[in-house]
Parts: structure tokens; sequence; C-alpha cells
């Protein structure tokens, strides 16, 4: 069973696990044990067969989350920098690209540095009207190393992404929207309302085959792989799953499908 930890709250609605990043005061910053609590709470719920999706979202209404806590690593080493950057990538943001389950970033203010990064380390995002993004690191005399440097140019392209980096400029979220960084924008009462309208056409829809088109889209964006090859592989593979037999067998019966997930 998935249960709130210190900065972490969890509640289960219809299948989907809502996860809030409960540090309002800091702006939902991530610091160390924020990021071992969201990567326990993944762990568990990926085994969990009544969770068909996740929404990440920040407390309060300032903030989804205002990056990495400046404050522990302001005297960090290079070594412990590298450390930062390569646990991060290990425990959230890879974890969460590739993770089996679709989740969700319902982005409810600032997404900044490491805030931005989780969001685009969702599969989908869903931005309130109030919400402003960037990558701020250059400000610092930093870099994004939790996947910005890569992931914002995936989805907004490198033009554009060049220019957030380099000048650390907020954008808002019609911009984002124009940009293809936002899915949808919402006013922030209608944000999760949104979120679970997504979420609840997939919870219809085959949990193997959405973990798998996950998979097989996020192929195509690892240079070692070759993303058609993988296509080809998984489809095949999906002709001997159980929830193949039933949608098959349910549209040609002319009913809803019950898919087991198998
Ligand atoms: N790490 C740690 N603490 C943070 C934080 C971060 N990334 N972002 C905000 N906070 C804390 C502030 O220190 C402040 O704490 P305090 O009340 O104990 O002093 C609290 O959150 C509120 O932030 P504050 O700066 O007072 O709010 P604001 O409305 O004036 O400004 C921001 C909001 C988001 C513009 C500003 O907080 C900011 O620039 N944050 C850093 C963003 C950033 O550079 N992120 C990338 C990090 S790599």
């Amino acid at each position: 069973m998935v249960a709130t930890s210190e900065y972490i709250l969890c509640e289960v609605k219809s299948g989907v696990l809502v996860i809030t990043i409960n540090r309002p005061d800091k702006l939902n910053s991530l610091n160390k044990q924020t990021i071992e609590e969201l990567h326990e709470i993944l762990l568990e719920s990926e085994n969990e067969n009544d969770i068909n999706s996740i929404i990440i979202t920040g407390s309060g209404q300032k903030a989804f989350v205002a990056g990495a806590d400046i404050f522990e690593f302001a005297n960090f080493s290079i070594e412990q920098g590298k450390q930062l950057s390569s646990i991060g990538h290990f425990k959230i943001f890879n974890f969460i690209e590739n993770y089996s389950k679709p989740i969700i970033a319902a982005v409810n203010g600032f997404a900044l540095g490491g805030g931005l990064e989780l969001a685009m380390a969702c599969h989908i995002r869903v931005v309130s009207d109030n919400a402003k993004m960037g990558l701020p690191e250059v400000s610092l005399g930093l870099i994004p190393g939790y996947g910005g440097t890569q992931r914002l140019a995936q989805l907004v392209g490198k033009g554009k992404a060049m220019e957030m980096i380099v000048t650390a400029d907020m954008i808002n979220a019609q911009d984002a929207y124009k940009w293809g960084l936002a899915n949808y924008v919402t006013t922030q009462d209608e944000l999760l309302n949104k979120c679970f309208e997504i979420t609840n056409k997939i919870s219809s829809k085959s949990p193997t085959a959405v973990k798998t088109a996950i998979k097989v889209i996020n192929a195509g964006y690892n240079p070692q792989l070759n993303g058609f090859e993988v296509e080809i592989e998984e489809f095949g593979k999906s002709f001997g799953s159980r929830d193949f037999k039933e949608g098959v067998s349910a549209f040609l019966e002319k009913r809803k499908p019950i898919f087991k997930g198998r």
C-alpha cells in the first residue's frame, strides 16, 4: 500500500495515484529526502495492480517545484555535483520517463530547474494558467543536471531550448502550450480535473499495450536503440498478450473489453 511520507502526500482515486510534493514553504524544492521518498513511492506503486496511472503535482497555489534544493548543494564539490545529477537521473528522472504506467505532471505554479525537469520527465504535462516554467541554472553558474538540456530540446526544439537555457528566462503557460511543452493549459481550479479526464481515458485501455507504447516511444529517443526495430519487435509481442485476445474478442462481440494487463 502506497503511503504518505514526510514530504510526499499520496491519495488513490479510482485507480489513479495522486502524488503531491509537499514542502510548500520551500516552494516544493527537491531536497535529498524528497527525492528518496518520491522514488520509494514510485517503486511501490509500480507493483500495485489497482493503480493504473499517476498524477504528480505540487502543494499550495504557488509552485509545482521550484527546482533542486539550492541550500543542500551550496557547498558541493565537483564529485558531489556529479553524484547529485546521476542519482537524480537514476532515482527520479529516467525512472519516471521509463515508468510502466503513464505519469502526468499537473504543473500548478513555478516549475523551475529540477521542477521543470520533473515535469518534462513525465509522459504528459497539464499546466495551470498561472504557471511559470524555466531552467534558470545558468543564473547560479550551473547547467540543468536532471535531463533538462536533453528533454527540453526534444520537446520544444533545439533553438528554443538553447534560448531558454542560456537566457534563464521563464515562460508562461500559453507559450509553453504554443511550443509543445504543455499538452493543455487550464485554470488552477480545473487542473486536476483535466488530468483525471486523461487518466480516465487511459484506464479503459490495455495496460500492457500502454506500457509497451511508452517503452517504444522512448526507444526512439535512445541513441543506443533503433526505435523502428523496437517497434517491430514489441508490435509482434503484443499478439501474445491476453489483453490482445480480449481487445479483439470484445471488438468482434461488440462489447467493452475487460483488460487484465497481461
Ligand atoms: N531551493 C531551496 N529553497 C528554495 C528554492 C530552491 N530551489 N526556491 C525557493 N526556495 C525557498 C526560498 O528560499 C524561500 O524560503 P524562506 O522563506 O525560508 O526564505 C521560500 O522558498 C520562498 O521563496 P521566495 O524566493 O521567497 O519566493 P518568491 O516568490 O520571492 O520567488 C522564485 C519565487 C521561484 C522566483 C524564487 O524562489 C526562485 O528563484 N527560486 C529558485 C529557483 C531556481 O533557481 N531553481 C533552480 C535550482 S537549480
